[in-house]
């Protein structure tokens, strides 16, 4: 469903991105881990057609992202790291104004199948101004699949939420997959790739370092030994083991 490869991207002499490749499956969740300005909003970005790439190709729902650009944006939707959801507006209301926007027939049942399905209906005649942070992400995740786009591309969609919210939001995301859309993911959090995601990628200096399953990825490092009790590393563990060696070698 997505498919990128040699993906490079410049600005001025920083070189982000320097030759990304990634695949990601139908009805699956992908998950692009990185820290801090590793690149992981760019490829985003560049995905959603919002940046252009220096040089590779991507293609999403069998769209290029430069060439297709109108297919593209109609075959997907975005969740940046900000609500985008109106405060004045109550829950139900926001969601109509999308079907709205979208020219969907009946606006009213789509925003009332939506709040069933994010567990918003009790708030859904509120105000958004008095929600909470999870509900907002929530409402903000639910407007996004107003005309069932195929692709989401959900850019940090837990940072700054509680743990709670964050379940929250992580049942909704799996909910998404098992309905068979397309989660490509960005976060800091390792564990939410580690219960989230199908297949996990690490983003760092320019280029995926690695890219697998959880499975996959732990068994790239043995297992830890503490007295006569093995332990499996976490992906953590693995994270900061790959990126650590990265590093080093190339100082
Ligand atoms: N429009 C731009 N002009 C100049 N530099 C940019 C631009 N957009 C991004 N950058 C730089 O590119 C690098 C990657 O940025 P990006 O936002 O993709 O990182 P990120 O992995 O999403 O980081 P974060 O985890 O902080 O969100 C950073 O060094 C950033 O400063
Ligand atoms: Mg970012």
């Amino acid at each position: 469903m997505i498919q990128v490869q040699g993906l490079e991207k410049s600005f001025k002499q920083l070189k982000v991105l320097r030759g990304v490749d990634i695949d990601v499956a139908r009805g699956s969740i992908f998950a692009l881990l990185g820290s801090n300005g590793a690149g992981k909003t760019t490829v985003v970005k560049i995905l959603s057609t919002l940046l252009r790439a220096d040089a590779g190709t991507a293609r999403v729902n069998g769209f290029d992202v430069a060439a297709q650009a109108a297919e593209v944006r109609e075959s997907i939707s975005l969740t940046g790291q900000f609500a985008a959801v109106d405060e004045i507006l109550s829950g139900r209301e926001n969601l109509i104004l999308v079907a709205k926007l979208r020219h969907l027939k009946g606006p009213g049942a789509v925003a009332d199948d939506l709040l069933r399905r994010f567990s918003l209906t009790e708030a859904g005649s509120r105000r958004v101004a008095t929600y909470s942070g999870g509900m907002r992400r929530r409402l903000d995740i639910a407007m996004s699949l107003i005309g069932s786009p195929p692709v989401i591309f959900l850019d940090e969609p837990t940072t700054g939420l509680d743990p709670e919210a964050r379940i929250e939001v992580w049942q909704a995301v799996k909910e998404l997959a098992k309905g068979g859309t397309t989660v490509l993911l960005t976060t800091q959090y390792l564990d939410e790739a580690e219960h989230l995601a199908d297949r996990i990628a690490i983003l760092h200096e320019g280029r995926i370092i690695v890219n697998g399953t959880l499975d996959e990825l732990k068994r790239l490092l043995p297992p830890a030994k503490i007295e006569y009790v093995e332990k499996q590393p976490s992906l953590e563990d693995v994270f900061l083991t790959l990126v650590g060696a990265r590093t080093n070698k190339e100082q």
